[in-house]
């Protein structure tokens, strides 16, 4: 899976998912990270997600990164924020008030570049990368935000009836990814309402990292 697939499928508008409103699961759970207002939150692979929306709208403040600049002007466009621009190593960083992106590739994000982060949340990410990824994207998660916790929201489903992304995630890879620098709780499994792009089962687990 390459940079190319992810800029395809912005440029083309194939982006299915992108959800309309901010993530129900998310909602559900958010407040098992017990933040203090004006927590900082990291949520890598960020898309243009109406997640980042509701953050900013709870007094929260955002860090995210995202590989297309196409979905990063489209999230400014729609919060009616003119950002600064800035170069940043082989990133550009979008920077407005409690909130700042990087549009790139996430392995080109440092600690330094980011700051210190209160909480990760990972909806679609981890899902999106093929495992020869996720090995070093969890690791890098983990040290970019030194072991902040973290809500992850994971697919699992067959995944020999589908090619990812998104990808199934089982309890064990959750555990090998994550179980040596966290705790882990599984706080929801729950079915995808009318199967998986309408054609089977799937389901969504909910993960606090602590
Ligand atoms: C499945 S989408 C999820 C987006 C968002 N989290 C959401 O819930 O809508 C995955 C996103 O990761 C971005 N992406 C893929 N590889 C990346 C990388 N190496 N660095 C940064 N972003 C990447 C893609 O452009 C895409 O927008």
């Amino acid at each position: 899976m390459d940079t190319d697939f992810w800029h395809r499928k912005w440029a083309s508008e194939e982006i299915a998912f992108h959800e309309g409103a901010a993530n129900a699961l998310m909602l559900a759970h958010f407040g098992r990270l017990a933040l203090a207002a004006g927590s900082r939150v990291f949520v890598p692979l960020c898309g243009k997600s109406l997640d980042l929306d509701w953050m900013l709208s709870e007094g929260y403040r955002v860090a995210g990164v995202e590989l297309s600049r196409l979905a990063v002007d489209q999230l400014f466009a729609r919060l009616g924020v003119r950002p600064d621009v800035s170069v940043a190593g082989e990133l550009l960083h979008y920077r407005a008030e409690k909130i700042d992106i990087f549009v790139g590739d996430i392995f080109s994000l440092s600690a330094d570049m980011l700051g210190a982060v209160d909480a990760v949340y990972d909806r679609a990410a981890l899902v999106a990368l093929p495992e020869a990824m996720r090995v070093p994207y969890a690791a890098h998660v983990t040290q970019l935000a030194a072991r902040a916790p973290q809500v992850l929201i994971c697919y699992q489903y067959e995944q020999a009836i589908m090619a990812g992304p998104p990808f199934s995630i089982s309890d064990e890879e959750v555990r090998e990814r994550y179980g040596d620098a966290y705790g882990l709780t599984l706080l929801e499994r729950a079915e995808v309402a009318g199967g998986f792009k309408g054609r089977f089962p799937a389901l969504e687990a909910v993960w606090l990292l602590s």
